[in-house]
């Protein structure tokens, strides 16, 4: 009998649901192809369930998905509702109730896309951002006192613990070892005078344990300046939280814009749902109209299916995902051409079953 993985569908807001659906039918075809079942089960947990019920989420939410055995994800964001409730209502109390603290991100340019970059083409651009995804300026710290008054006081604290930055830093390192074995570290503890001394304090640690691999220390703003001058020089790249937020923008301009990015949520300790999305966002100006770019949401599809233990068929849809790319003739608006989301993850889908 074929393999079942139960999937839990959260395509969400703006063009999520489009991309999930183009993901999906690419997920299927492999599934065809190699002999498993993707059962799906679309939640429906959004902002337009916020402004009909009151909450992005049912109480039970987390007990819901963890029957699951994946979280595959489009997009999160509403013009209609501030960003902080549907963050803090959905994607944010995902990561860190499961603690997926892994949050992966491939930057690779694949043939056939247009970096932005001035003669960069594939090869020169293929590293990986292991970005700590539990705490530091994303743990939710702080407060405000004295509303709309003149002495109004907001603080945002970073959380760093020993446990957060070893198991993080262990991670980058162990997948260095098994790529070109280099890490960068990215602080900034020049002005960051606590927190992040104190972080590359840890990674020299772990540095310490994995001789063959080595490292550098690179300050958030140089790095942001390396990616776009000298992105070849990066294999893993580990940093904080929101550092690495923002680094793994400059990351998916420079693979070709925000529709190729892709990004897995993972618990390396196991035994809670991965969550797996595009890094780009919902897209309000172009929702509804068919034209999303959907390879961020087929490449976070292919990083699923290998974390479900379909590794096989990960690797024939990056493939066929290349391999359209490549032949550069169905191509998405932003990429230049007039293909529709569901056109790519047609040829891709034909590509998977060959
Ligand atoms: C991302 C997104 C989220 C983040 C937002 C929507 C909260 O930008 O996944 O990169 O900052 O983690
Ligand atoms: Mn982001």
């Amino acid at each position: 009998m074929d393999r079942t993985h139960r999937i839990a569908l959260l395509g969400g807001d703006g063009i999520g649901p489009e991309v999930i659906a183009a993901g999906m039918t690419v997920l299927e075809a492999a599934g065809s192809r190699f002999g498993f079942r993707l059962d799906a089960t679309e939640l429906g947990w959004s902002s337009r369930r916020h402004l009909e019920e009151g909450a992005m989420m049912p109480p039970d939410a987390i007990q819901v998905l963890a029957g699951f055995d994946a979280i595959y994800l489009g997009a999160v964001g509403s013009p209609d509702v501030p960003d902080h409730e549907t963050l803090w209502g959905l994607l944010l109390p995902i990561r860190q109730r499961f603690d997926q603290y892994v949050n992966l991100r491939p930057v690779r340019l694949l043939e056939g896309v247009a970096s932005p970059l001035r003669g960069v083409g594939p090869g020169d651009i293929d590293m990986i951002c292991v970005r700590e995804n539990s705490e530091g300026e994303y743990s939710g710290v702080g407060g405000r006192v004295h509303r709309g008054m003149g002495h109004e006081v907001a603080t945002q604290v970073d959380v760093f613990t020993r446990k957060g930055v070893e198991r993080i830093v262990r991670y980058a390192f162990e997948l260095a070892a098994t790529r070109r074995g280099h890490v960068t570290s990215v602080t900034k503890s020049n002005a960051g005078r606590h927190a992040f001394v104190f972080w590359d304090e840890v990674v020299e640690e772990v540095a310490a344990e994995h001789p063959a691999v080595e490292l550098d220390h690179v300050l958030v703003d140089a790095a942001a300046a390396f990616f776009v001058t000298r992105p070849e020089r990066f294999d893993v790249v580990v940093g904080s939280n929101l550092f690495m937020d923002v680094l793994t923008d400059i990351g998916a301009a420079i693979q070709g814009g925000m529709g190729f990015s892709a990004s897995a949520n993972l618990n390396p300790d196991g035994g809670v749902p991965a969550m797996f999305e595009p890094v780009h966002g919902s897209a309000p100006d172009i929702t509804g109209r068919g034209v999303a770019n959907p390879t961020g949401a087929i490449w976070a599809g292919a990083m699923m299916l290998d974390h479900l233990g379909e590794g096989e068929a990960a690797a024939a849809t990056m493939a066929a995902l290349e391999a359209v790319l490549a032949a550069g003739v169905v191509r998405t608006r932003d990429a230049g051409g007039a293909a529709t989301t569901e056109d790519l993850a047609a040829a891709v889908a034909a590509a998977v079953t060959g």
